[in-house]
């Protein structure tokens, strides 16, 4: 088709997109064309926007690594990791979700432990955490042999991948729940952190003049055969920073209590309970954001 006006632009790439056997693909292509073009005329994008555009595309693919996903970090920053999560959980968005953003620490293959075992694989500062957890299913019976994964950041914020200090794995463990659908540990507790801030999302979030601190969470991927795997957060109800997460990861029943023990003491420690609720559906994993 020869282009002889801005709007066959737009009618030449749907066309060409159309042209592909897999309507899935001409489904989200399609869209995705249109939605771009209208965005591009609706704010008559400049020549030097567009490169501007491409030089920060190019600059997330630059500062991916191994131990570093700036693309998931750059959708949890736009709030597109939280839409597609409660979209996808919560009957479909429409009541609210225990389902989180994975975010872009989870690694695959953490060590298997037993109930009550230490996440601790090398000296961690901080206060100690009790964690007690109940798998249950929409009918309240206990789920056995639910696969637990937790991961959370040290108490000075670092996930082991981020941290030279901390062993292969620290704060990492896999759990599987016993027949009354409980599985417990101990680690230490996390502090908020702020999102990596050095790569393009950074640049984002300071021209937004948005502050990167997360609240402080632990992180839970829960899989069992013929359930939806349930991959979420929990967060303590005071943290300073549960209004203004910059990845909009804090949902109501996400807020856990916390509670801190003999405080003031040489034995004081913080005990959390939460009960997660599987729904029947696809159990999957994830694709591992590092490695
Ligand atoms: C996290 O909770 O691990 C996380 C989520 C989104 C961006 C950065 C970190
Ligand atoms: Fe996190």
């Amino acid at each position: 088709m020869i282009i002889d006006t801005e709007r066959a632009a737009t009618e030449a790439t749907l066309n060409a997109v159309a042209q592909s056997s897999d309507a899935r693909h001409v489904e989200l292509l399609s869209s995705l064309v249109r939605h771009l073009h209208a965005f591009i005329r609706e704010t008559r994008l400049s020549e030097t926007e567009l490169e501007f555009a491409f030089d920060f595309l190019n600059r997330i693919g630059q500062a991916t690594n191994d131990s570093h996903n700036e693309a998931a970090l750059f959708s949890d920053a736009l709030g597109v990791s939280t839409l597609v999560c409660l979209l996808n959980n919560g009957a479909g968005g429409a009541t609210e979700t225990a389902s989180a953003l994975l975010g872009p620490f989870w690694r695959m293959n953490a060590p298997e432990l037993e109930n009550g075992a230490s996440l601790l694989r090398s000296p961690t500062p901080g206060m100690p955490l009790l964690m007690r957890g109940l798998v249950r299913d929409l009918a309240g019976n206990p789920v056995q042999g639910a696969r637990v994964d937790i991961w959370h950041a040290s108490p000075i914020g670092l996930y082991e991948n981020q941290d030279a200090g901390q062993a292969d794995m620290n704060l990492r463990g896999v759990f599987t729940t016993g027949a009354d659908g409980r599985f417990h540990f101990e680690s230490v507790r996390p502090a908020g952190y702020p999102v990596p801030t050095d790569g393009p999302t950074g640049d984002m979030l300071r021209k937004q003049e948005r502050q990167p601190f997360r609240p402080a969470h632990l992180h839970f991927l829960v899989f069992r055969e013929d359930f939806k795997t349930l991959i979420t957060q929990v967060f303590p109800g005071d943290d300073p920073h549960l209004e203004d997460d910059p990845v909009f990861g804090v949902t109501p029943s996400l807020i856990g209590s916390y509670r801190i023990e003999n405080e003031g003491t040489d034995s004081a420690r913080c005990v959390l309970d939460y009960d997660f609720v599987m729904q029947p559906g696809e159990a999957r994993l994830p694709v591992p954001p590092i490695k």
